[in-house]
């Protein structure tokens, strides 16, 4: 087996919230201080395939790799760049384009989500993104994909991609890349329904923690959560028909770093009114050191650019020559 190589990415679309924090940012973080090689980029050009302003593209996506930055990826261990600073994502895409059956895209259900009820005036790219996605992991053989698990059916044709491909051509070009769902917290939920998950694009900004939001954000954003009448249960088990008890109880076990069954231990048959505060505590410990350090460095965006820059070129490094491979296996002319 090659060594681990972790590579994962985010959207310049909006700031980031709690859900791609604990689902997606601190695992990678975990990951890195591991010690795996890691490749962190902000795919913008993934943010395309819907409406978007140009204004602002590039702002956007030195916020992102501000939030990376202060959420704890260091840009000396882990390589930040932006997706389009790197050729071979696109290029590869066209190749593996043509080996990606319709059939497969046809069921990808992102696509089913963002398109809508108008998916015939849906875009190409919008259709095509999973195919993007396969790109920018197998142009670096990452072994290790962490994503939330929102993500696991890109993944899975990812892996297909790479399979067809090495069967096609008779060689073991392309690893397969395996997806790295962890943590207590792979899916954050809304704090207004228990039952959607908590996202960028929910129109009420009270269903979603965001990363630049301040103490008094946080907390009022946790007071006024959806809950239940009930004290919180003994066990897991009592979870299991009260969504909005259940999100609030993963989210307080993956900012403390407990399993969620010991925060049941604590909390055990206390009223929300008790539980939330304690949880407040928790969220404004966590995410304010983060939160300020970001503004630290959006004061400082062309501090941003250098490592971005930088990280272009380290990952370049590595993308390139995996693609002039995949180019000289398909048997272009040169
Ligand atoms: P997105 O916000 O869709 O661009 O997702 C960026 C990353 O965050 C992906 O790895 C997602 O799987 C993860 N993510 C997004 N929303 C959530 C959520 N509510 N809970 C857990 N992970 C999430
Ligand atoms: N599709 C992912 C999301 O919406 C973002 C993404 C694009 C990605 N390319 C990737 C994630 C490669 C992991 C690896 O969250």
């Amino acid at each position: 087996m090659t060594q681990k190589r972790i590579l994962s990415g985010m959207q310049p679309t909006n700031n980031l919230h709690l859900g791609n924090y604990l689902g997606a940012l601190k695992n990678w973080v975990d990951l890195q201080d591991e010690g795996a090689e890691c490749l962190y980029c902000v795919v913008d050009l993934h943010a395309i395939t819907q409406p978007y302003d140009a204004d602002k593209l590039a702002q956007s996506t030195r916020e992102i790799a501000a939030a990376y930055i202060a959420g704890g990826i260091d840009p000396e261990k882990s390589v930040i760049f932006a997706q389009s600073s790197v050729p071979a994502h696109s290029q590869l895409m066209w190749l593996l384009a043509t080996m990606t059956q319709i059939g497969k895209l046809n069921r990808m259900t992102q696509f089913k989500d963002k398109a809508g009820k108008n998916s015939e005036k849906a875009g190409l790219g919008l259709y095509a993104y999973p195919v993007l996605m396969a790109a920018d992991i197998l142009t670096y053989n990452a072994t290790h994909v962490p994503v939330g698990d929102d993500q696991k059916q890109h993944l899975e044709l990812a892996r297909d991609i790479a399979s067809t491909f090495n069967h096609r051509y008779g060689k073991e070009h392309f690893v397969q890349p395996e997806p790295f769902i962890i943590g207590e917290a792979t899916r954050v939920m809304s704090l207004k329904d228990g039952t959607a998950k908590m996202s960028k694009s929910a129109p009420s900004d009270l269903s979603r923690i965001n990363l630049t939001d301040d103490a008094d954000t946080i907390a009022k954003k946790i007071r006024k959560a959806k809950t239940d009448p009930d004290p919180l249960p003994e066990k897991i088990e009592g979870l299991s028909s009260r969504p909005e008890a259940d999100n609030l109880v993963t989210i307080y076990a993956a900012l403390s770093g407990k399993a969620k069954a010991d925060v049941l231990k604590e909390f055990a048959g206390k009223q929300f009114s008790e539980f939330k505060p304690a949880l407040v505590d928790v969220a404004v410990a966590h995410l304010e050191p983060i939160t300020n350090r970001m503004s630290e460095l959006l004061a400082h965006p062309e501090e941003i650019d250098k490592i971005l820059t930088k990280g272009g070129e380290k990952a370049n490094a590595i993308a390139q020559p995996i693609l002039d491979k995949t180019i000289d296996i398909m048997g272009f002319w040169k």
